[in-house]
């Protein structure tokens, strides 16, 4: 049965590789990406596969927050209901690493716009749905100042790790909180140093194959293997559910991250 699936990023990398892979298998995929003249023409060669599955698009920075309420708000007004939301969309290396309310751009991209977008379209996605959190091998310990804003760090791998571990936190979080009232919530580390343009900018290394990503985010999305994974991590470097870095599996942690994301929300949005 065709599902409807909404994948941000979905302009180059894993994101545009999952998406081709989905339309092909005949999925009604909501491409999402920053700049409207590379999404157009991803979605006109989606749009030309064989297999027929419908491709629409839309438009958003993920960087400005109020942008990502607005794509949540277009996406309601198309659609009563999503199956599948994958929080795809990242960023490791930029050359401006502050945004206009003085927050990093990783904790932005990577940590807030998704829980943003995740709240905002819960209501549209049923206790059969998933959402799908791109996280990474590369956790570290969250400096709930720095996702704030209020302390620098020093190099973008700190600052991607910590917002990928934050973002590990609130799936969890979210995942316990909903306790099977709502879309399972589930975290996967596509697999490293996989060859896209992050690796490829972020570690001037030609990387491993981007199908590989792909593959398991298709699965995530649509096997049963997944269906009851909610809270989990997946771990594609090793083919299977894992734990994540400890700070993710413990509660008080993880509100901690939750009350601050909220807090940030709150003065960013002003909702
Ligand atoms: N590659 C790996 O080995 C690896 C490993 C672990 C986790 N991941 C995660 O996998 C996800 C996909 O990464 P990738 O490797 O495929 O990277 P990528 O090729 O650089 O693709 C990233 C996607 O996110 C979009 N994006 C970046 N900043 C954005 C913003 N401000 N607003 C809207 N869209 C934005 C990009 O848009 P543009 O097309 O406009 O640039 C692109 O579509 C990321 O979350 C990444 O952290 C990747």
């Amino acid at each position: 049965m065709s599902k409807t699936i909404l994948i941000t990023g979905s302009t180059d990398g894993i994101g545009l590789a999952t998406a081709n892979r989905l339309v092909t298998q005949g999925h009604h995929v909501l491409l999402h990406g920053r700049n409207p003249a590379k999404l157009k023409k991803t979605q006109q060669s989606l749009s030309a596969l064989p297999g027929g599955g419908r491709v629409e698009a839309y438009v958003a920075d993920l960087s400005h927050l109020p942008d990502v309420a607005t794509l949540a708000q277009a996406v309601t007004e198309k659609h009563g209901k999503l199956d599948v939301l994958i929080n795809n969309a990242g960023v490791f290396k930029t050359a401006e690493t502050r945004t206009q309310d003085g927050l990093d751009v990783r904790f932005v991209v990577n940590t807030l716009a998704p829980y943003l977008l995740t709240q905002r379209l819960l209501p549209l996605i049923e206790t059969s749905g998933r959402v799908i959190n791109l996280s990474s091998a590369a956790q570290s310990p969250v400096d709930p100042e720095a996702l704030a804003g209020r302390v620098s760090l020093s190099d973008d791998y700190t600052a991607y790790a910590q917002s990928k571990l934050a973002l590990t936190m609130w799936s969890r979080s979210l995942a316990l909180s909903l306790n099977g009232d709502g879309p399972a919530i589930i975290a996967v580390n596509p697999g490293s140093l996989l060859g896209t343009k992050m690796v490829k900018e972020g570690f001037g290394m030609a990387g491993g194959d981007i199908s590989i990503g792909a593959e398991i985010l298709v699965r995530a999305a649509l096997a049963d293997e997944f269906a009851a994974a909610s809270g989990q991590y997946f771990d594609n470097d090793i083919g299977q559910f894992a734990s994540p870095h400890p700070d993710a599996l413990d509660p008080q942690k993880c509100g901690e991250i939750v009350r601050v994301i909220e807090a940030i929300l709150v003065t960013t949005t002003q909702l």
